[in-house]
């Protein structure tokens, strides 16, 4: 169980996850565009808008940053602080609870300033409705007392900027929403794109990689940069242990049969849902809500986790009677659909995996 959960959410069942976590995390944490691997497209808008807005003097418009977690939002958010110059404060959703959070941490900017707010669709309604107006014309309107001696007070703001990050642009108020100049949604990387970050990463610890092995580890990350470094320094220790701590295709190989991910980046967790589709919903659709009860993952975890790559990978398809296992995905865990016989259900080669980039 442990392994499986490091891999697809990063909380370790033993409670010991987030600090050592996070440490690792920023140490391999882009600065600057530069050192930003791939997302291209997003890259180039946000340059463009960082020069007009330097050139103009004025703090850069609202960003919101949606898509999978782990694909580099947060490290985006640090990106845009640099390359602006700006002095970044980072709070999230869940931490604003009540609207007097919200304005300490405004009147408490300067100028310039970015506020980066995780997982923004967490915030309450109430703060939402405030947080919209200080972000249309940076003020504050703050009520004081209560009844019919309630006074309302306006304060004048700094000009700043929100970058605010979420996995479900959905859950977002549409007014809060609009208030963002900048969207953009994170997309999967390329299996190029992954070996790249991974061989980047091995720089930075001082880990000895073969070109082949940073390939074949690509391959499973679930194009995803924070499933590439977590293998990474898995395979790491895999090699300390069975080697001599440098990474080759067969030490690669080793610690990724060791850690049951397969030629598609899935982990039994992965194959057990698509099995759970299979042997009680005929291959579906299942609604993601009967689908979590079955495996016994929470909803949010079946939708932010799982189901983004397996969609990517086209082994899961969406309906709008719910979730189908595809032809693709049935052969992958080598099962058939009924009526469909034995020798159409094979194993599917690490070559037949689609990959769809969708970059551009
Ligand atoms: N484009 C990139 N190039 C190199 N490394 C990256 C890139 N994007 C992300 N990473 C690495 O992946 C890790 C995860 O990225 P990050 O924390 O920014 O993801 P996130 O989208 O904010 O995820 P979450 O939704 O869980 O908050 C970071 O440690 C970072 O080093
Ligand atoms: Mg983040």
């Amino acid at each position: 169980m442990a392994i499986e959960r490091i891999v697809n959410t990063g909380v370790h069942d033993d409670g010991t996850d987030d600090q050592a976590e996070e440490q690792f995390e920023s140490s391999l944490r882009p600065k600057d565009f530069k050192n930003y691997i791939g997302q291209e497209r997003l890259k180039k808008n946000l340059k463009l808008a960082i020069d007009a807005a330097k050139k103009r003097e004025e703090p850069i418009d609202h960003v919101l940053l949606y898509g999978p977690p782990g694909l580099g939002k947060t490290t985006m958010a640090t990106v845009i602080a640099n390359e602006m110059g700006a002095q970044i404060r980072v709070t999230s959703g869940p931490a604003i609870s009540h609207a007097g959070d919200l304005a300490s941490l405004l009147t408490n900017l300067q100028d310039g300033d970015i506020l980066f707010i995780d997982e923004i669709h967490r915030l309450g309604r109430s703060i939402e409705e405030v947080l919209y107006s200080a972000m249309e014309d940076f003020k504050l309107d703050i009520m004081l007392g209560k009844g019919p001696s309630a006074k309302s007070l306006r304060l004048d703001l700094p000009k700043f900027t929100i970058i605010g990050a979420t996995t479900r642009t959905g859950a977002l108020a549409a007014p809060l929403r609009d208030r963002f100049g900048i969207m953009h949604r994170l997309e999967f990387y390329n299996p190029e794109e992954i070996a790249q970050i991974i061989n980047r990463s091995a720089d930075i610890l001082n880990v000895k990689i073969h070109p082949a092995a940073a390939t074949i580890i690509s391959s499973r990350a679930r194009l995803t940069p924070r499933i590439a470094n977590r293998l990474l320094k898995r395979v790491r220790d895999y090699a300390d242990i069975n080697g001599d701590g440098i990474i080759d295709t067969h030490i690669a190989h080793g610690a990724l049969d060791l850690l049951e991910i397969d030629a598609a980046g899935l982990d039994p967790a992965d194959r057990r849902l698509l099995e759970a589709i299979i042997d009680n919903h005929s291959g579906g659709p299942v609604g993601v809500d009967t689908l979590a009860a079955l495996t016994g993952d929470e909803r949010t975890t079946i939708e932010d986790f799982f189901e983004p790559y397996l969609l990517q990978i086209g082994f899961l398809e969406r309906t709008p009677r719910g979730r189908k296992v595809t032809d693709k995905g049935y052969k992958h865990v080598g099962r058939k659909r009924k009526g469909q016989n034995e020798t159409q259900a094979s194993l599917l080669d690490e070559d037949e995996i689609g990959i769809v980039n969708s970059n551009d």
